[in-house]
């Protein structure tokens, strides 16, 4: 295999810390470029920028001698995040700024190929208003109606990177991310998402106490281990022609309910579910890995619960180091 020169942007992230390790260890030259330093891991990358992608100067120090951009830096949250309509401008704002920087400057400095992290947030909220039967094909995008603002700049980001692959010739790929968890997410200050946050809860609640959990507990949705978002996004952006968008998620659809039993029994503890009032987002919504499956003659395998298993372990590693910190 070739060595490339690689920058993941949003390597101080949640997904793009698991990624940029991952390409490192294949053996490419790995830059990581985020405002932030990884919360919980040493990446050990060749080269670090520290510095907000849609200002030009750092931009430009990030793609210097780049063959291909893995771009997943985004102003992003869970339900509690992008729900609550108080962050939309600057979730907005952010993350277009950042898309239009990485592309017209990475262009303009010879980049190769890019890879683009969308979102099943992209898709039409009529569609997802019955919690047995969401459909999520990558066809039914159009006509376009997502239910936030978060979905909107997926959408327009999407169509930024396919309308430069059009005019000046640079492969793009682009996948749909369907809810990713796992260790070294985050876990808690408003961002995490329902796995983190159900994992949070459980682990701090006394045996025999409860948990909150937002809404009824019957909307729906379908969790992707980070490791096979990884593989998927390398399989992505390895094809030779398939462009995307397309799905890379789990077709194991539960209900939060469903997710906060099984991290209750993973727990051993004995709890219940208080349903309380919360931003909920779309009722129902699952992955459809038909296109993935055909194009790439690939899709994730790993169930639910094993995934679970390691992040409730993690997730218990930091509640407990929150705990002693405090003291
Ligand atoms: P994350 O918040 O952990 O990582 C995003 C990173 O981008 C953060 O570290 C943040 O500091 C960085 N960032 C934000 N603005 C920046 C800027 N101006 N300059 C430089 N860095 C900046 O989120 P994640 O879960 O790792 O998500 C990665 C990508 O995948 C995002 O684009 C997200 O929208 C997309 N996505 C994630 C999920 C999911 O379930 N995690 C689902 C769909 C799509
Ligand atoms: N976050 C969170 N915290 N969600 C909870 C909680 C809680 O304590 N309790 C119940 N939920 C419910 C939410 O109300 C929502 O209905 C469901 O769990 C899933 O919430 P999230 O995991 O926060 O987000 P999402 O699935 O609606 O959207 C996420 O996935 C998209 C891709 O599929 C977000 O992370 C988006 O940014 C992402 O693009």
């Amino acid at each position: 295999m070739a060595q490339k020169r690689i920058l993941v942007g949003g390597a101080g992230g949640f997904i793009g810390g698991h990624l940029a390790k991952h390409l490192k260890a294949q053996g490419h030259w790995v830059r990581g470029a985020d405002i932030k330093q990884h919360e919980f891991t040493d990446l050990g990358l060749d080269d670090f920028v520290l510095g907000d992608l849609s200002r030009e100067e750092i931009v430009k120090q990030a793609l210097d001698g780049i063959d291909e951009v893995y771009q997943l830096a985004a102003d992003m949250g869970g339900a509690g995040y992008i729900f609550t309509g108080e962050h939309d401008a600057a979730v907005m704002h952010n993350s277009a700024s950042v898309n239009l920087a990485v592309l017209e400057n990475g262009v303009k400095m010879g980049v190769k190929r890019f890879f683009y992290s969308s979102s099943a947030c992209i898709y039409p909220e009529r569609n997802q208003l019955d919690p047995d039967n969401p459909m999520c094909s990558e066809d039914s995008a159009y006509p376009a109606a997502p239910d936030s603002e978060y979905g909107w700049e997926k959408l327009f980001s999407e169509r930024l990177y396919a309308a430069y692959s059009r005019n000046f010739g640079v492969p793009v790929r682009v996948a749909r991310f369907h809810n990713i968890f796992g260790p070294q997410g985050t876990w808690t200050g408003g961002r995490e998402k329902a796995p983190a946050a159900v994992c949070r809860k459980v682990a701090e609640a006394q045996d025999g106490g409860e948990i909150e959990i937002w809404g009824d507990g019957k909307q729906t949705r379908s969790f992707l281990y980070v490791d096979e978002c990884v593989e998927g996004i390398c399989k992505v952006m390895e094809s030779p022609d398939f462009a995307g968008p397309v799905n890379v998620g789990s077709e194991e659809m539960v209900t939060i309910n469903q997710l906060a039993e099984k991290v209750i029994a993973i727990s051993g503890k004995k709890l219940t579910i208080k349903h309380i009032p919360g931003p909920l987002g779309v009722r129902g919504r699952n992955s459809d890995n038909r296109l993935i499956l055909e194009k790439l003659g690939w899709q994730p395998t790993q169930p639910l619960q094993t995934g679970l298993e390691k992040t409730f372990a993690w997730v218990s590693e930091q509640v407990e180091k929150a705990k002693t910190a405090s003291k």
